[in-house]
């Protein structure tokens, strides 16, 4: 911790992203941490990535061969025909075989796993030995319920071990799983079950969160009710709520491992068979399937499990995220599994009972290294000091960050009051569709800057460009692109090749756009500014604004709706919606809540409108599209002062703005 000096507020503009803040300072890996890591200083990562990026095939090949348990090696690292990768091409793996059977032979047999407990305070442990014996069990309670490699197979669950246990057997017979938010509605279901053609439901009863019972089960059967896709739901009992059981369709979790042995061989799969899909929001339509494959995926997830979160044995590391996020599947499930670590889980909120539920299992499971949300962090600053302080964290000797921008200030708090001023932060940067960690600090190496991401993982070129794809200088805004194919990249959208290609792959020539506006400084860290499309990020959820707009227009009395983002202390972004009613319903306050509560049926209570503004029109263009740049500037400021020329309609903006009132009620 030396170098400290404080933040100045400078500002600069380029492409019409901007950024406000210059952070000056900056903290050294603590010397007692670096010592011991597996990059120990600056100078070996620069000398590491260098070498990485100068031949990334070579780099990754060597990784492959060194952290991957093969059944067949690989003919050639990377085959290459833009937009499309194929990664250890020829080459045979199983991916439940690397996370389980593989530390099974020596003492780790009888190491946790997978440390979890429930909100109610319920415990259990599974040794690697234990996770291995259920996960052979439900994979031939699947083979029982024929489902095969190839199919698809929905997992819709609490946060408990019966999700990772799913998943990997799924992953053990090469059965494709797409594991949907617990927090989502029966409409997502539905539409997720339907662009994916899935045979197969695996869901619980019910799940807790904050002391209430989520009705899992019975949102499966509201998806399902005209559905023809799945031919079998298996439904594991959690809490003991009363469900309907559709006989022929719906088995119980628990009867059907009493029919089988925990002998199950795993199934060799090719390295580019899909692992999975996960939905999740882009800008335009309906949510897109992101496919991960087996080989490229599960190296890069556990490369960078082990150099970012530098574990060791006896580390107990604790990654809050729910298995239905991205974060949930490289970083609890399969590269903390892949590398042999101890993960906890926990189920429910971290304000249940009391808002010091996290500290108080750092302390209960003696938690080395914590990674969360910053819109998690931002809530623990709201709900005081109090209940961190209550607890003994001293356990704790890394901590972690990912989802969206970090703003200093609660980067310093969590640096100081959860990390005693000892711990490394990691502010890493990743998207569903990289899979797993592209920007991160090394914790044993790399100088941190509060607000940060620092600098690109070993193997990727990150770069942030122009409109015409040119390196923008030092300072200077621009998007953020990776230039170079990476093993956990995603390989299409389900189904849809075109979005694929059109989303991430037309911006530019032979880049990669993330989406994302960014800059760097001098020393070439990047700042990640948040996305430049119609992509909101709600506390660190992605959410396609048109996906409201369409919740909102599929109500009967909504004509039109523009959903913008408004910056927010605790959310990051609140989601503000312009709301047109049909003739000749008039706006109430009854009506408003009724269409947040439609919406949050429709999607998810993440997606609820924090503000909805009745109007009696929008503001367009002459070509009729709505000009949210306007609506976002009405949304944050009330008023208006961007360029308003190509605006159809004076009025409708003076209205919105606050001449109109009554109207915008
Ligand atoms: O805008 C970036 C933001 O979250 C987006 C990815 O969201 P999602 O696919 O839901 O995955 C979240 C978990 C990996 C990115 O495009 N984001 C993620 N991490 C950071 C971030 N923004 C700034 N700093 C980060 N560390």
């Amino acid at each position: 911790m030396r170098n400290q000096t404080p933040v100045s507020a400078t500002r600069y503009e380029s492409n019409n992203i901007e950024s406000h803040l210059i952070e000056k300072r900056v903290f050294n890996p603590p010397e007692a941490f670096s010592s011991k890591a597996d990059i120990p200083s600056f100078e070996q990562y620069q000398k590491l990535y260098r070498k990485s990026i100068g031949n990334p095939e070579e780099f990754w090949g060597e990784q492959a061969s060194e952290l991957l348990v093969w059944h067949k090696k690989w003919k050639t690292v990377l085959d290459w025909k833009e937009p499309f990768a194929r990664w250890f091409v020829g080459g045979t793996l199983n991916v439940s075989e690397n996370c389980l059977d593989r530390h099974l032979s020596g003492s780790r047999r009888n190491q946790a796993a997978l440390i979890w407990e429930g909100e109610p305070g319920d415990k259990r442990t599974l040794t690697y030995q234990q996770l291995h014996r259920e996960v052979c069990k439900f994979a031939n309670v699947l083979k029982r319920n024929q489902v095969k490699k190839g199919d698809r197979v929905i997992i819709y669950m609490p946060m408990c071990p019966e999700a990772a246990i799913a998943m990997l057997a799924c992953a053990r017979l090469g059965i494709i799983h797409s594991v949907v938010f617990g927090g989502f509605s029966a409409a997502a279901i539905k539409d997720r079950v339907l662009d994916s053609q899935a045979k197969m439901v695996i869901t619980a009863d019910g799940g807790y969160r904050r002391g209430a019972i989520v009705p899992l089960k019975r949102n499966v059967d509201e998806a399902l009710k005209d559905d023809e896709h799945v031919k079998k739901v298996v439904v594991f009992r959690r809490v003991g709520n009363q469900v309907t059981i559709r006989e022929g369709r719906d088995v119980w979790w628990h009867r059907e491992m009493e029919y089988v042995d925990a002998n199950c061989e795993p199934v060799p799969v090719d390295s580019e068979d899909p692992l999975y899909i996960l939905y999740t929001s882009g800008s335009t339509g309906k949510p897109k399937g992101v496919l991960h494959t087996s080989a490229g995926y599960l190296l890069q997830a556990a490369l960078t499990t082990k150099y970012v979160f530098d574990i060791k044995e006896g580390d107990i590391y604790w990654c809050t995220a729910d298995v239905g996020w991205v974060t949930g599947h490289s970083y609890v499930v399969y590269g903390p599994l892949c590398i042999g670590a101890t993960a906890f889980m926990y189920e429910g909120a971290p304000n249940w009972p009391e808002p010091d539920r996290f500290w108080k299992l750092i302390e209960e499971y003696g938690i080395t290294i914590f990674y969360t949300a910053p819109t998690a962090i931002r809530a623990f600053v709201r709900w005081g000091d109090e209940h961190p302080q209550r607890h003994d964290l001293s356990s704790l000797r890394l901590l972690g960050t990912v989802g969206e921008p970090i703003n200093p200030e609660a980067w310093m708090w969590y640096h100081k009051v959860i990390g005693g001023g000892r711990c490394p932060i990691v502010d890493t940067w990743w998207q569903t569709e990289t899979g797993s960690i592209m920007i991160t600090p090394l914790p044993g190496a790399t100088p941190t800057k509060p607000g940060s991401a620092t600098l690109p993982f070993f193997g990727i070129d990150a770069a942030v460009v122009d409109d015409q794809g040119k390196e923008v200088p030092p300072n200077v805004g621009g998007k953020l692109v990776i230039r170079k194919p990476w093993p956990s990249m995603l390989r299409t959208i389900w189904g849809d090749e075109k979005r694929y290609k059109k989303q991430y792959w037309s911006e530019f020539k032979g880049m990669y756009f993330t989406g994302d506006g960014a800059r760097r400084d001098k020393d070439g860290y990047f700042w990640i500014v948040g996305r430049i499309d119609d992509v909101l990020n709600v506390a660190g959820h992605r959410l396609g604004t048109s996906e409201i707009e369409s919740a909102l227009v599929s109500h009967l009395d909504v004509a039109e709706a523009a959903v913008v983002g408004r910056p927010d202390e605790m959310k990051g972004q609140a989601v503000v919606a312009f709301v047109t009613l049909k003739q000749p319903k008039k706006p109430t306050p009854e009506l408003r809540e009724t269409l947040r509560e439609h919406v949050a049926e429709v999607i998810s209570a993440i997606a609820k409108p924090d503000d909805i503004r009745f109007t009696d029109a929008l503001p367009k263009t002459r070509s009729g599209k709505i000009m949210r740049r306007l609506l976002k500037e009405v949304a944050s400021s009330g008023q208006v002062t961007g360029d308003t020329t190509t605006l159809e309609d004076y009025s409708v903006l003076a209205k919105l703005s606050g001449d109109g009132k009554e109207s915008a009620s």
